[in-house]
This record gives C-alpha cells, structure tokens and sequence, in this order.
C-alpha cells in the first residue's frame, strides 16, 4: 500500500513502513525505513480508504522528522532561502555531489561544461496499480493480483493479504541543467518488499556524462550497523563475512570480473550486532543484475549511516545524449523484524513470486541426471544412453546432455561456437538421442555456452571481429575461450538465431546456459573510444535482449543458468531462468556451506543440486550416499554420476531416494525454509501440513549421543507425526568391531567380512514420534541415542562425522 499525504508518502508492507517527505527545499527526508509504524487495525482502515486518517501521515512525520534546526559546525549550508540546511546532517532519499552532502552519492554526473555538482530536487510524484517495467533490464512483476479478495475470504483475511502491489515514482529535477531523475518504488506488501530503480532522462540539448547511477540510497538514523556479504571463489561460493561499520566504509563489490560473481555476490543484509537468526532488525538487498556491482556501509560515525548499492561505479561511464535516457537495475530491500530467518523467507516469497516467471514459476522441477561428472567429454550415444537407461529404471524424470555434443568439442580447448551436433559421437544426431532418451520415459536436457567462442572454432575464422579483444593489442583468455561481443546486434542476432535452430533441432525441454570465464581486455569495435567505458554494461543489455527472446520463444523449455557453478547467481539471471546451478563443487559437506549461504537470499528452488560420485571429484572427500542425497534435496535435485557403476544396493537406494523426493518434492522446493542452526536445515510446506528436517553431522564425538530435534515454523495448535528417513547400515562400518559379535575371528575387509556384510541386512534407527506443533518448536522431539563407542542396537543411530539424518513430519488431520 502507498499512501500520500500532501508531500508526505508511506510505503506499506505486511511488516514494515518506509517513510518519506520532501521538505521546503525540495529535498526528499527518508524518514524510516523498518518495523510497522502503523497497526494492522490503521492498515485495515487505510485499506478502506478511510482517507481522514491520512492526516495521520503528517502527525507521524512531525513526530520522526529530523530536527534540524542550526547550522552544523564546519559544514555547507545549502541555500540561503532554506538556512540552516545542512545536507550532511539530513537522511535522504537521494544523494548528488557538491551541494554539503559530502558522503556517498547515487548519483555522479559531468556536465558539458565540466562541472560536477548535481542538485535534484522534488518535482512530482506519481501513485499506480500498474506496476511499469524497465526498457533495457529485467525487473520485478506482480501478476497476483488481490489475494484474498479474489478467493472470496475478504473478511477472513488480514489486510495485506487483501492489499496488491503498487508503484510510486517520484520526479526530481536538476536546479541547473534540463536533466530528471526519476525515482521508481515498487511495494510488495505480502512478502514485505519494496524495490527502487532510478532512471535519468537528459532534456536538455547537450551531453551528460554520467559517472554513476546507483539503484538504491537508504539512510539509517544509527550507526554501528553490520554489512553481512557473501564471498568466495569458484567452487567455494557465498562464504559469509559480517564487518560492523562503526565510522568510514565496509564494501561488497564486485569490481571487474564482470559477471556479478562468486567472489561477491550482489546479496547483502544489514542488522545489528545482536541481531539472530529469529530475532531483531534485520534488512535483505539484491540487484535485480548480473554485472559488476557495488554495496557499500557507511556511517559517519554520529548518528547515521548509508547503505546504497547499485552498477559498480569503478570502469564505468555512460554518455547521456540530448533525448536519451539511463536506467539502473532494479534494487530489492527486505526488512524483518524477526531476524535473519524472517529476511530470508520474506525474500524467497518474492523471488519466486516476482522475480522468478514463465511456465515453470510454480512448477516442480523435474529430477535430472547429468552426465558431465559421469563422462566429461569423453562420451558417445551409447555411452549416455546406458547411463540414462539406469536414470530412467530408478524413476528419473530428466536426461541432461552437458558439454561436448557440437563442433569439434572433445576437450574444453575448441568448438566453442560452432552449435551444430557431432555426428562421430552421436550418430543419430540431438533428435534421434532425444528420442531414444523420451522413449525411455525420460524428458531430454541441454548445455550449451552461448556467450563464448574458441579460437579454434569455425566462428571465430568466420568472425574474429566478434570476439572481446583490443585491437594491436594480445589477449588473455580464461579456460582457453573468449567472450563474444554482446554489446553488437549482429552478434546478439546470431547467438538467437544459432540457439533457435539447436532448441528446434530436437524434443528439447530443458536447457543448461553456462558461461565459463571473467571478462578481460574489454572492448568493442562498433564502440567509439569515448564510449568504451560502457561496454561491460551494454553486455548485459544485449544479454538480456537475447535471453528475453529465447524464453519467449521456447517459453516450455526449463532454463537453468550456469557459470562455472555459481559466477553468476543473481536476480537478473533468474528473471530469465528459474533455476542456476549453484556451485560446481558437489561435495555434500562443502554444499552445505554453499547452500546455507545461498539460503539467505535465495530460495532453494533457485539452486541447481546434485548428487555425485565419490571420492567426490572438487574435494576428493567421501561421504554416505544418503548424506549426498539429503543434502542435495534442498535444491532442484538431480544426479550427476555414473549410475551403471553403482552397485546393486546402492542403485536401490537411489531408487528409494528419487521415490522419498517425489513424495516431499513439493515442501522442498516451495515451502518456507529454516535454518535450525549451522548444520540443520528445515522446509515448511505453506499450508504448514508437511515438512522435513536435515541433521548434518559435522563432527561426531564419542559419548554425545542425546540429540533432540527442535523445529521452527510447525503450527503450534497442530499434531503431527514425525519419523526418520530410515537407512540400511552397511555391517562393514563397524570395521574390527564384528568380531565382538562373530563366533569366529573375522579378518577386516577380508572375504568373509564381505560374504557377511552382503547377506547380513541391517537396518539404522527408527524414530518415530506423534507430537504438538508447540512441543516440537519449543522443546523438540529426543531422537534416538547415537552410536556413541559403548554399544549399538536398531535403536543407535549411526551418525559419523559426514552423516545426515532427514526426518518428516506429517500433520495428523
Ligand atoms: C562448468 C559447469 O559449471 C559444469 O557443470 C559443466 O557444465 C562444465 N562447465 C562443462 O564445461
């Protein structure tokens, strides 16, 4: 809901306010931004349009505003007519350069006459139902409409549930030059959401240069806030790092890979020192982009602090022509007062509701088995078709041929490009594999890398003119391969028409999109050298512009967005496509770190996660099958190994699996997610009738074996069954300790162990319990003992360092 008040405005979520008035000099206060400053009682009346209570804005913002009433110490004052206005003092809406607010701007511009202070001030504002779109990027949606009153509970329901997105813009315009500044608030009052992106339109008849546009400024009347960011490297993705910013600046950036990144993601949370994971001030953001980018904390170290993020400002200029227009990404803000645990799921709820679209927003997501970890290149069609026949007898729903199908594509040092099938690996060409692969029951995946070429390709002597690269100059290049040049038509019109013809080629109905290297020696040949600086930014443009038409045009086919695993796990990606493939480490220990760390911004249906073989291929690291299954299953969950070299029992076991994932699939993917503690997990379905919990065990200690499982998130007033996934366990684990049981002495790993590990069945725990939502959220069921050095029975569970337990719960209706 957006209510205004004169020139007072309140943006309205189920939990949060964000409040805002332009003042006399037409500067925009931010007022507040978090917890409710209305009840839900006000918010109903609102609701009704009882407009009378509108006055309350203005009482309100008498109340919060800023009293600001002499001119600071060794400060500018901003204009005579509006002394003792000092910028610098002031929490705002927006920031430029050179009029006293000496701290981090939006917004940098040049002008033609070389000078730099900018000075927007307020000119109108706009209040819509319809929720606009940006030209050039992707952006948030709503297609919900008026939830509860549609279904006819308009009485029932709480008065967000009734309330419906709605955008206001504001308009500000330059004191000295004919440009705008166009602020866009879209509010998402269901999942506590609001986003902002700034457009800057040049009226006048000279050229602009603008030096940074920033997506979002949000002033904070405190400091000794913390800026949690998440980094890593390839296959190590969103390690998590808080750094407090008492006073001076704390950074998460993306400066020049070019892609958002796995060395930082666009994802950042604001809280306080003793914010938790249920309880305090806790304030989510993202870029709806997937080029470099930048967040940055600061406080002065009195009173305030700023927290703004947007397009990294570092390589990047855009000329503004006279008539032009600039857009920066979309940015999203979250704000909870229940801890982390209440940012994360708020921002699930509107990824998928909003960010994520097309055909499979709202659908399950096929169970896959992938063959690159089972073959690399090295595969033929009879190769894969084993592999899939396997897939296809335990119950999997999707077959995924990864890289090395086109061109001369035996080893990643060519074909890059060339997108037309090798018919020496597969006779019958993509068709006939498809349907081979469809006439197995199974549905047939793709991989392609669409943004790259290989020198040693057909397209790059064709077109070496359409590869990243500085003329006169040597290049680098990452995994061997180049990046084509997006920012041309031409070459943005091939990669269409080159995808459309693969897609078309065969019974397609899911792609894999990788991008495997960072960008280097940038620069276009259709660029003028003034313009060069624009290059990384008009890549995702063209990006975009490719990606928009090919889910338009294959709006069935699944799209899971790759590179190298997680380099480019962001928004703008997801706009496009509803899934990424988090990480190309498929360790189960080192994922659920990844995971975890994914799990604050993103919901796990947006993770690509599969199982592998071991000793796993990134780490060398053995762990249980069972473990990788349960790890895995917090994701879009698939394979990735060679089935046919399982043994039998390990083969049931993945049959077993896949049937278990099928049956809870939908909790996995669509239900609210917890993080119990570091090594815990839980979904909750949203009617709150089903859900499942994973216990990792990180390190096992002997005699430390009561454990007790506390949920979060049951229906207190419920009563649900809880029981384990229940494991076969395998005798040889016990290694020498068979022979405090065996009536003859039995060699370790010798051949009766293996003749009595083969024949003698023996089941892990059962636990099993019947109990309330409250009982189970506040004190948590007592599990069964673990093997703890002193004994073992059906009843101990077996619980090693690398182990994981899942455990479901059923309501009892
Ligand atoms: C990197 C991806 O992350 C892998 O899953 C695989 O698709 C390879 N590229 C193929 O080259």
């Amino acid at each position: 809901m957006i209510l205004r008040n004169g020139n007072i405005f309140l943006l309205q979520t189920k939990g949060s306010s964000y409040f805002m008035q332009v003042l006399p000099s037409g500067h925009i206060e931010h007022i507040h931004y978090g917890a409710s400053l209305i009840s839900d009682m006000q918010y109903e009346k609102f609701m009704k349009n009882e407009s009378a209570e509108e006055g309350l804005l203005s009482d309100m913002a008498k109340v919060l505003e800023i009293k600001h009433k002499n001119e600071g110490g060794n400060m500018v004052v901003y204009s005579k007519e509006s002394y003792p206005l000092c910028l610098e003092v002031m929490p705002l809406e927006m920031s430029g350069f050179g009029k006293g607010d000496i701290r981090e701007p939006l917004v940098e511009l040049t002008f033609a006459d070389g000078s730099s202070t900018c000075d927007f001030l307020f000119e109108s504002a706009e209040i819509s139902d319809e929720l606009g779109s940006l030209e050039t990027l992707p952006s948030s949606y709503d297609d919900l409409g008026k939830g509860a009153e549609s279904a006819g509970e308009e009485d029932k329901a709480a008065p967000w549930e009734k309330d419906h997105a709605q955008q206001l813009t504001i308009t500000l315009k330059d004191t000295g030059y004919d440009i705008r500044l166009k602020m866009i608030y879209k509010v998402y009052p269901e999942c506590d959401t609001i986003t902002r992106s700034a457009v800057l339109i040049n009226d006048g008849d000279a050229r602009v240069k603008v030096d940074r546009l920033l997506s979002i400024q949000i002033d904070f009347q405190q400091s000794g806030y913390q800026l949690t960011s998440f980094h890593g490297r390839w296959a190590d993705e969103m390690g998590q790092t808080v750094s407090v910013c008492n006073a001076g600046k704390v950074v998460s950036e993306e400066l020049a890979a070019g892609e958002s990144g796995s060395r930082s993601n666009p994802f950042t949370m604001v809280s306080m020192p003793d914010t938790t994971e249920t309880a305090g001030d806790c304030y989510g953001f993202n870029l709806v982009y997937s080029g470099n980018h930048y967040s940055s904390l600061s406080s002065n170290g009195t009173f305030l602090s700023r927290f703004v993020s947007g397009i990294q400002p570092t390589g990047f200029e855009w000329l503004l022509e006279a008539g032009e227009k600039f857009e920066a990404p979309e940015a999203v803000m979250t704000y909870s007062g229940r801890g982390f645990g209440g940012m994360s799921r708020s921002m699930h709820d509107f990824v998928r509701k909003h960010i994520v679209r097309g055909v499979w927003r709202d659908k399950e997501r096929p169970i896959l088995i992938n063959n690159w970890e089972a073959t690399y290149f090295n595969f033929n069609q009879n190769s894969l078709l084993k592999i899939a026949k396997e897939a296809s007898k335990a119950g999997i729903e999707l077959f995924v041929l990864d890289d090395g199908w086109f061109g001369k594509r035996n080893d990643d040092h060519a074909g890059l490009g060339d997108w037309i099938v090798n018919t020496k690996k597969l006779p019958d060409g993509l068709g006939g594999l498809a349907e081979k692969i469809n006439a197995m029951g199974m549905k047939f995946g793709l991989w392609v890398e669409p943004e790259m070429v290989n020198e040693d390709s057909d397209l790059f002597r064709a077109h070496p003119e359409w590869a990243v690269r500085i003329p006169g100059r040597s290049h680098s290049v990452g995994r061997t391969q180049m990046i084509l040049d997006l920012t041309r038509t031409d070459v943005q019109d091939y990669i269409i028409d080159a995808l459309s013809k693969v897609f078309s080629s065969a019974n397609i109905s899911y792609i894999k999109w990788d991008m495997n290297r960072i960008f280097s020696d940038r620069f276009s040949l259709e660029l003028p050298a003034e313009r060069m600086k624009e290059f990384q930014h008009r890549y995702y443009i063209g990006l975009y512009r490719i990606m928009g038409t090919l889910t338009k045009k294959f709006p069935e086919i699944l799209f899971e967005g790759c590179s190298a695993g997680g380099n480019r796990f962001d928004l703008g990606i997801l706009s496009f496509f509803p899934q990424i493939w988090a990480s190309d480490d498929t360790d189960a220990e080192c994922r659920m770190d990844i995971q975890r760390g994914y799990s604050y911004g993103y919901p796990a249906n947006t993770q690509g996660a599969h199982v592998s073989a071991v000793p796993n291929h990134q780490t060398l690291h053995t762990v249980p099958l069972e473990t990788r299954f349960s790890v895995a299953a917090f994701g879009c969950f698939g394979y990735e190994l060679n089935l046919g070299e399982l043994s039998e029992q390990q083969r049931k076991q993945v049959a077993d699996q896949v049937e278990f994932y099928k049956k809870w699939r939908k909790v996995f993917q669509f239900g609210d997610f917890y993080r119990l503690d570091k090594y815990r997990f839980m979904v909750v379905s949203k009617d709150k009738s089903a859900a499942v919990a994973l216990i990792f065990q990180k390190e096992s200690r002997p005699n430390n074996d009561y454990l007790a499982l506390k949920t979060m998130g049951l229906d207190e007033d419920a009563v649900y069954e809880v029981a384990n996934r229940q494991v076969s366990v395998n005798i040889k684990a016990f290694g020498s300790l068979i022979n405090t049981m065996a009536p003859i002495h039995v060699k370790q790993d010798g051949i009766i162990h293996g003749i009595i590990a083969r024949h003698y069945k023996m089941n892990g725990e059962k636990d099993e319990a019947v109990a309330t939502g409250s009982m189970l959220n506040s004190c948590g069921v007592r599990l069964n003992p673990d093997y703890g050095g002193t004994g073992y029975g059906e009843d101990t569970r077996m619980f090693r360092t690398g182990d994981a337990r899942l455990y479901v719960f059923a309501r009892v209706e």
